[in-house]
């Protein structure tokens, strides 16, 4: 059955107190709208149509970063998720099938949920996603008639005998298309809010004679973000559930809790991670990897082999090869680290090529910037660039060659040669001892 997605994202999230939509609000480092549109990539929607409002061009913007044949519409006023969901019908125009309204708000529904939807629109006009609340609090409840849906009422709107039920609306709803844009058009606003409500759409349904049932989920996946402790709390909720993937998968987490990923981390089976180790977006670690404590990688691949940390920090366009060994305190940003090469400790590589096997010695610095634009280091395979060694770029270092401690190197040095580039030590006999009488005499010791 051919579907289609209707994404509600256009309210401003008055309790997030931001400046910002709420639905542009990250987990993981992807916007909650996103979030949304990957937890429905499984129904293989045919047209995604986005209901934006406040913000409405960023909230386009970062759609479009997911999905990037998602229709963009305009929900000028918000007059409730009805009327939102309403703003989509010109855009379903002409499309045979089921849609599926979802709130961009509500990020975590799993692919297994959305399935049994479509399962259940089988023997039911109009199918809604439910959940036992815990605490039901301003949910919307469901009231059924043994297996039946027979409409929705608002928090609101409720009377308290409505109230103490606990099955709830989690938002997300499917029904022929056609039948829907007819539904929503048929909606009224005479309740407590003044709204538009889309719940009402099951009423309406019923009335005509047709039938609505609910299909329940978890609680976890039905959490809808309203603030900013709902944040915290759907941050904690991806996290466990990537922890727990990575496990799942063959990868060891030493301290799974102390491990932060990002929506988009893949990770190798038999890849080892030790604790407090940060990903940031578009990470890539490759099997037998070893990230040790304390490392932030981002925009990073790590392949086979590799060992990073512990302390590193991986920047975007950092690429490890097999066995590379990037230590303690080292930074690389936008270089390529070829095979079995080694920047063990303290130092800075930057818009830099280290061929295989070179040796990198601590505290070496590609200085890449120079107040303007960046520059390119090359350094060859097999060479060995002393410690302290600043590497002015744009330059080369041959292969084999060697530089040594704590040079400045401004031009290219050629394959297998030795570089120096400091001045030469000067060694005075007794002077330690002179300067230091000199010194107490001064302090009057
Ligand atoms: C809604 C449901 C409620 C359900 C709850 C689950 C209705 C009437 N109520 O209530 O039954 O239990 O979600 O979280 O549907 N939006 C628009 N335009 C609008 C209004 C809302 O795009 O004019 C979007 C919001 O951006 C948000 C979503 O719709 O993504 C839900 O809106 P919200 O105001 O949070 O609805 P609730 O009051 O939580
Ligand atoms: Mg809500």
């Amino acid at each position: 059955m051919a579907c289609a997605l209707i994404v509600l994202a256009a309210g401003l999230g008055t309790r997030m107190k931001s400046d910002r939509p709420k639905v542009l609000h990250e987990i993981a480092h992807a916007p909650l709208v996103g979030h949304a549109l990957m937890s429905a990539s499984g129904l293989n929607a045919e047209r995604t149509i986005v209901v934006a409002g406040h913000g409405a061009d960023a909230v386009g913007a970062a759609t479009k970063e997911f999905d990037e044949t998602a229709e963009i519409v305009l929900q000028e006023e918000q007059l409730g998720t009805g009327h939102a969901a309403r703003m989509a019908a010109p855009a379903l125009d002409g499309f045979a099938g089921d849609a599926f309204v979802i709130f961009a708000d509500t990020p975590f529904i799993r692919a297994e949920t959305f399935q049994k939807m479509v399962a259940a629109r089988q023997t039911a006009d109009i199918v809604v996603l439910g959940f036992t609340a815990r605490d039901p609090a301003r949910y919307g409840r469901l009231i059924t008639d043994g297996d039946r849906l027979l409409r929705i009422v608002e928090f609101k709107d409720a009377s308290d005998e409505e109230r103490a039920v606990t099955l709830c609306n989690s938002g997300v709803l499917c029904a022929d298309a056609a039948l829907l844009t007819d539904l929503l058009a048929a909606l009224q606003n005479d309740n407590v809010a003044g709204e538009y409500y889309l719940t009402d759409v099951v009423a309406l349904a019923v009335e005509r004679g047709l039938t609505a049932k609910v299909v329940t989920c978890d609680e976890a996946e039905t959490l809808g973000v309203n603030s900013r402790a709902d944040l915290a709390a759907a941050e904690a909720v991806f996290q466990a559930r990537a922890r727990a993937e990575a496990l799942e998968n063959g990868v060891t987490l030493q301290a799974p809790d102390t491990v932060q990923f990002a929506f988009d981390t893949v990770i190798g089976r038999d890849a080892l991670i030790e604790p407090n180790v940060v990903f940031g977006p578009s990470v890539t670690v490759e099997s037998g990897a070893r990230i040790r404590a304390f490392s932030h990688l981002e925009g990073a691949h790590v392949s086979k082999g590799a060992i990073v940390g512990p302390y590193a920090r991986l920047r975007p366009g950092a690429e490890i090869a097999d066995d590379a060994r990037i230590g303690n305190f080292v930074e690389v940003k936008n270089a390529e680290v070829q095979e079995g090469a080694k920047i063990n400790h303290l130092s800075y590589v930057g818009d830099a090529f280290v061929g295989a096997k070179a040796n990198v010695g601590a505290g070496t610095v590609t200085c890449n910037y120079d107040g303007f634009g960046k520059h390119r280091t090359e350094i060859g395979a097999g060479a060995f660039i002393g410690s302290d060694t600043m590497l002015v770029a744009p330059v080369r270092v041959g292969e084999r060659a060697m530089t040594a401690s704590g040079s400045v190197i401004t031009s290219d040095v050629p394959d297998d040669a030795l570089a120096i580039g400091r001045a030469d030590q000067v060694t005075r006999a007794g002077y330690a001892k002179r300067l230091l009488a000199a010194f107490k005499k001064r302090a009057g010791k």
